[in-house]
C-alpha cells in the first residue's frame, strides 16, 4: 500500500544548528498518529519541511508518492493545497473573511470553482451550521479550530499535519476537537499526523511517535491510553 506520508533520511538545519537528521517517519493511508517530544525538538520544523513550507538540507518526504523537496516553490505550493491539510495553534484564519470563504481560500487560490456540497457537508460534519457568515473575530477558540479544519479537509487531502491544534483550548474543547480529528480520520478516510505534548490528545491517535536528538527514538500503539503514552514518554527524555 502506497503511504501517505514518507520522510527518509531527512536532515534540516537552522544556519549551523542541526534539528533533524537521519529522520525517517511513515504514516500509512488513512493513519492517525501523533508526534510528540519536548519543547524544541524539531516537531514544528518537521510539520513546515513536510508541508512544503521550509527548505531541508537532504533526505526525502513524500506525500502520497510524491517527493515535495524535489518541487519548485510554487509547484509545492500547489500540490501542498490539494494534498496537504495544515492545522496550526494559531488557527491562521483570515479575519476579514466569513468563516463559509476561510473554508473555500485554498480551492479559491486554485481558481477551483466552489463544491457547494462539500462546503455543506464539512459545515455539518464540524458542527458550524448558522455559523456560516461569522468572521472569525466573532467566533471562540473551539470554533476558530473547527474552521481551520475544515478548511484543512475541504480539498480531500492525503494527509493532515496539525502542529500543536489543542495548545490553546480549555480541557473540554481540546477534548472536543480529539473526538473530531478520530471521527473525521474514518469518515473521511484522511492521514492525520499530530504533534502535541498532551498524552490524553496523542490516545487519540492509534500510534505515537517519540522526537529525540533529530530523529523517531521510538514509536509504539497508544491503545487509547494515556497514562501508558506518559511513561513510555517519561522513560524516553528522562
Ligand atoms: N526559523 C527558525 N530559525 C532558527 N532556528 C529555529 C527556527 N525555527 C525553529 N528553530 C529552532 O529549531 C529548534 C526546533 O524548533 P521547533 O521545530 O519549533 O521545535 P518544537 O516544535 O518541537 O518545539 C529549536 O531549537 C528552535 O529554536
Ligand atoms: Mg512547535
Amino acid at each position: 500500500m502506497m503511504e501517505a506520508l514518507n520522510a527518509n533520511n531527512l536532515y534540516c538545519s537552522y544556519g549551523s544548528q542541526s534539528v533533524l537528521k537521519e529522520f525517517n517517519l511513515s504514516l500509512k493511508k488513512g493513519e492517525f498518529a501523533a508526534l510528540m517530544g519536548p519543547s524544541g525538538s524539531g516537531k514544528s520544523t518537521f510539520l513546515h519541511v513536510a508541508a512544503g513550507l521550509i527548505n531541508a538540507d537532504s533526505g526525502e518526504v513524500k506525500v502520497g508518492g510524491e517527493d515535495v523537496l524535489l518541487m519548485s516553490d510554487s509547484a509545492a505550493a500547489k500540490f501542498r493545497r490539494r494534498n496537504i491539510g495544515v492545522v496550526f495553534q494559531g488557527y491562521n484564519l483570515l479575519p476579514s473573511l466569513t468563516v463559509a470563504d476561510n473554508i473555500i481560500l485554498p480551492s479559491k487560490l486554485d481558481h477551483k470553482s466552489v463544491d457547494k456540497d462539500r462546503l455543506l457537508e464539512l459545515i455539518d460534519k464540524l458542527g458550524l451550521k448558522g455559523l456560516e457568515k461569522k468572521l472569525p473575530g466573532e467566533l471562540s477558540g473551539g470554533e476558530r479550530q473547527r474552521v481551520a479544519i475544515a478548511r484543512a479537509l475541504y480539498p480531500r487531502p492525503t494527509v493532515i499535519l496539525a502542529d500543536e491544534p489543542t495548545g490553546n483550548l480549555d480541557v473540554p474543547t481540546s477534548r472536543l476537537i480529539c473526538n473530531i480529528f478520530k471521527t473525521l480520520n474514518s469518515s473521511e478516510n484522511c492521514a492525520i499526523l499530530l504533534v502535541t505534548h498532551d498524552p490524553v490528545v496523542a490516545a487519540s491517535a492509534s500510534k505515537v511517535h517519540l522526537l529525540k536528538d533529530g530523529r523517531i527514538a521510538s514509536s509504539f500503539e497508544t491503545l487509547g491510553d494515556p497514562a501508558a503514552i506518559s511513561s513510555r514518554y517519561l522513560e524516553t527524555y528522562r
